[in-house]
């Protein structure tokens, strides 16, 4: 599929920006008001994977983080974070990616998550299964809760929303999940729910560029994907619950208890 071979390519093209300003350092800029960070390794970041992908589709639309942000309702788009996890680049912490997926009619067909540090590669096609560095991914079996990490991610928010996440991590420990896990890139998270590492991943703010590509990969890993109020997933803002299915009703049930309004 010549889209997915451009979503790679536009993806190692990201990668080779945010590699540079890891190794040589970037100044950060900080919005104080919400503690979101950027950089100019975000920018050049998503310009070079637009430019990749607008040479092969002139005609498509994008949705970037940064500075692009087309009609979601087109009928091809592209949904891009030029760097997932820009608190864990800016703190030298390796672990941050790029996330790019494609959708057809409102469907996402194909999606890469990138860590050009540790270069590995996630990889998934809609009803072709999802693979990571070339092997197939599959969410791990595990029915309990107290078999299993579950991975968390805290919006920007400092407010009802830190509280909330925090009431519900409390919650989560009382039903003797083995741990809780804040890795900081929720692209890398939905990955950790397909390759079996995380039963279930949730968090209560997202946006379209951070779970496009994890989501398909989940699914296609064999997890189950909803809003934390158990809903089918917007392209919009939203909250988000990612799980190897067979635990998604008992984290649902908590999560959802404490989503706040
Ligand atoms: C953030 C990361 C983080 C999540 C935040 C996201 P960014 O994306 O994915 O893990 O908790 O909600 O905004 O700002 O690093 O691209
Ligand atoms: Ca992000
Ligand atoms: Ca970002």
């Amino acid at each position: 599929m010549r889209e997915f071979e451009v979503a790679k390519q536009a993806a190692k093209a990201g990668g080779d920006i945010i590699e540079r300003y890891f190794r040589e350092g970037v100044a950060m800029r900080t919005d104080k008001a919400t503690y979101n960070l950027v950089s100019d390794a975000d920018v050049e970041s998503e310009k070079a994977i637009v430019d990749v992908i607008r040479r092969e589709f002139p005609d498509h639309a994008v949705l970037g983080e940064e500075s692009h942000h087309d009609d979601i309702n087109a009928e091809h788009l592209w949904v891009i974070d030029p760097l997932d996890g820009t608190n864990n680049f800016a703190h030298k912490i390796p672990h941050f990616a790029i996330s790019i997926a494609y959708y057809r009619s409102g469907e996402a067909v194909c999606g890469v998550i990138f860590n050009p540090i540790r270069k590995d590669w996630y990889e998934a096609k809609r009803g072709e299964g999802a693979f990571v560095n070339g092997e197939p991914a599959r969410v791990s079996k595990h029915k309990m809760l107290d078999e299993v990490l579950i991975g968390v991610g805290f919006y920007y928010d400092r407010g009802a929303m830190m509280e909330a996440t925090l009431a519900a991590i409390g919650d989560l420990f009382r039903s003797q999940i083995h741990g809780i896990r804040r890795f900081g890139t929720a692209s890398l998270d939905m990955a950790q729910v397909g390759i079996g590492s995380f039963g279930a991943f949730f968090e209560y703010t997202l946006s379209p560029w951070d779970f496009a590509a994890g989501r398909l990969f989940a699914e296609e890993a064999g997890g189950n994907v909803t809003t934390c109020a158990g809903a089918p997933m917007p392209l919009t803002k939203t909250s988000l619950l990612a799980s190897n299915g067979h635990l998604h009703q008992a984290v649902l049930d908590i999560v959802k208890q404490h989503l706040p309004d």
